[in-house]
């Protein structure tokens, strides 16, 4: 049997699968069995009330979801799924609250990573049959910690706790949808992401509110999210010298600049947001792994290209 065949049949059983997206690596579980759900949570360690993502071969699918789906829901559809974008709506009847969180609302978004599309293919099965089959995936890490861009990454975090990895190679995106609130009135950005908002605004002919990332947020964006266990500290540009003077080598770095004789641990990341994002994730795993009491990250510029790595960046540092 293929992969994605055994992957879908694990689903269908109540199992759970790592799947790779090209925003982060998803914990999949079927989205319509109470069951399969409670593991899910379970071996995520994510709080009840804590809703998760629903995925989705195609928009039809995923909008037999929602209760009622708003002209710019499917603007924002047509332009911009399959791809890094997750829609909240109204939920439709049949949508249960433990995919919920027990909100009147659902995630749901269709990713455009091939290996993705083609397990949500199989597990939806023949049209009519399955027409309300979805498979919710949150990232597939321990809650609150950083998210998973490689397979190795999943079962670093995961172990025996996940059933099957479907291994797509590291993520493209390498950061998680931006998240779009369309279920009441003005739709409204509740997670800065994969699509910039600059974006999205030229599709909908629009501004958008954004979340300021030091201001408290809705549906559980707890503080220490995306957070590696060593202490983060965001460090402006011209203050990184003046803190590596003061850590010296019990510091690790990740920055633009080239590195420091005086510290071992020292990634240096690229100069473009969307580069930058792809090998964020995998940068803090690998400085949370070097040994060192602390992680000094260089602020990136203060521009709106960067405000979803920015986002992570401030969570990564607050913990
Ligand atoms: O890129 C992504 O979105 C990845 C990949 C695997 O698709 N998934 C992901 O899921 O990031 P997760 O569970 O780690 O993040 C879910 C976020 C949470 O912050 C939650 O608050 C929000 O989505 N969310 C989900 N359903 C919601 C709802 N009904 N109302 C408000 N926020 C919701
Ligand atoms: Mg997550």
């Amino acid at each position: 049997m293929n992969d994605i065949r055994r992957a879908a049949e694990i689903l269908r059983r109540g199992g759970l699968v790592a799947f790779p997206t090209e925003t982060v690596y998803g914990l999949g579980a079927d989205a319509s069995s109470r069951e399969a759900m409670a593991c899910l949570y379970r071996v995520k360690r994510r709080p009840a009330d804590h809703p998760v993502i629903v995925h989705f071969a195609d928009s039809e699918h995923a909008f037999a979801w929602a209760r009622e789906v708003p002209e710019s829901a499917r603007t924002l559809a047509e332009r911009f799924w399959p791809g890094p974008l997750t829609l909240i709506l109204k939920r439709a009847d049949h949508v249960g609250d433990f995919v919920t969180g027990g909100q009147d609302t659902v995630g749901v978004r269709v990713p455009a990573h091939s290996l993705a599309h083609e397990l949500l293919v199989e597990f939806a099965g023949e049209e009519g049959v399955r027409r309300f089959s979805g498979v919710a995936a949150p990232s597939a890490n321990r809650f609150g910690r950083v998210s998973p861009t490689t397979a190795q990454h999943v079962r670093d975090d995961l172990g025996e706790d996940v059933d099957f990895v479907l291994d797509g190679g590291p993520c493209g995106v390498g950061i998680e949808s931006t998240i779009v609130d369309v279920s009441r009135g003005a739709p409204a950005v509740l997670r800065p992401g994969g699509i910039s908002v600059a974006d999205l605004e030229s599709a909908l002919g629009m501004k958008l509110s954004v979340p300021d990332a030091g201001a408290p947020r809705v549906s559980g964006s707890l503080e220490t999210h995306y957070a590696p266990n060593t202490p983060a500290r965001l460090v402006r540009s011209a203050a990184l010298d003046e803190e590596i003077t003061r850590y010296g080598s019990r510091a690790a770095v990740l920055a633009f600049a080239a590195p420091d004789p005086r510290v071992d641990n020292w990634l240096r990341m690229p100069g473009a947001p969307e580069a930058y994002a792809r090998r964020l994730y995998a940068a803090l795993r690998e400085l949370d792994q070097s040994g060192c009491q602390v992680i000094l990250i260089e602020a990136p510029p203060n521009a709106p290209e960067w405000g979803a790595v920015l986002d992570r960046l401030q969570r990564a540092a607050r913990s």
